[in-house]
């Protein structure tokens, strides 16, 4: 792939739901293209289809209408099988809400992604699961389950594990709309500078003005469209 090749190319989206007989329509050809290493804030009201679009453009809710490509690979083109699998090997999510499993130690929420694609051994794994620990801060935490941390080191072992597969796309939904200001300004320096280093695409849902001047990018979503 060539290096200006786009990371992510989202075409004509569109995105309806249909509730108690009434159509809403929440995407109306939404698109964007996106270089790789590139941080994108999308901003937009409450109940624009922001997170709708986030989850299109992760492969976790299929469009009516429009593609996606990620690094070249028509994501909805492909079997629900291979789409699962290309989402583990090339997306990263961090949600607002963390997501984590309460039953699972630190290390092992942090390798799930690895777990899905299958392609390191476990002990690769678990080596790999702690060294991105150690990244976030959270090495002498990491035999802890979620619900023994704090919001703000719940999510930054979310981050932990939304690159265990080394993506080169994030998507990151309010990742500090649970987080008081200061943690949450941590939390963003983290994300920032993980992605930096490592040449991600990183997409961000924020509310925030300052957050969305951090990013090469701001993109609106309103009435269904990205300008
Ligand atoms: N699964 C669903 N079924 C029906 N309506 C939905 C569903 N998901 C979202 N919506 C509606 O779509 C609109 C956009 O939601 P969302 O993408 O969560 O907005 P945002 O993240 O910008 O606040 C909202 O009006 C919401 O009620
Ligand atoms: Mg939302």
């Amino acid at each position: 792939m060539p290096d200006d090749a786009p990371a992510l190319l989202a075409e004509d989206l569109r995105k309806s739901y249909t509730l108690h007989g009434n159509r809403l329509d929440i995407l109306r050809g939404a698109a964007l293209r996106a270089a790789p290493g590139e941080t994108l804030a999308i901003v937009g009201r409450s109940g624009a289809g922001k997170s709708t679009l986030l989850h299109v453009l992760g492969g976790l809710d299929k469009p009516q209408g429009g593609r996606v490509l990620i690094a070249g690979q028509d994501l909805y083109g492909i079997s629900a099988r291979r789409r699962t699998r290309l989402r583990a090997a090339k997306i990263g999510f961090v949600f607002q809400a963390y997501h984590l499993l309460p039953e699972m130690d630190l290390v092992e929420n942090v390798m799930l992604p690895a777990m899905a694609l299958g392609s390191l051994s476990r002990r690769r794994m678990r080596a790999r699961a702690e060294a991105l620990l150690e990244c976030v801060g959270l090495a002498d935490r990491r035999r802890h389950t979620p619900l023994e941390l704090s919001g703000g080191e719940q999510q930054r072992a979310a981050i932990a594990r939304a690159l265990m597969n080394e993506p080169p796309l994030l998507l990151a939904d309010e990742p500090t709309g649970n987080l008081d200001a200061k943690t949450g300004d941590a939390v963003l320096d983290l994300l920032f500078r993980l992605a930096r280093e490592r040449q991600t695409l990183l997409v961000m849902v924020t509310h925030a003005p300052a957050t969305a001047a951090r990013c090469d990018r701001t993109l609106t979503l309103e009435e269904g469209l990205l300008r």
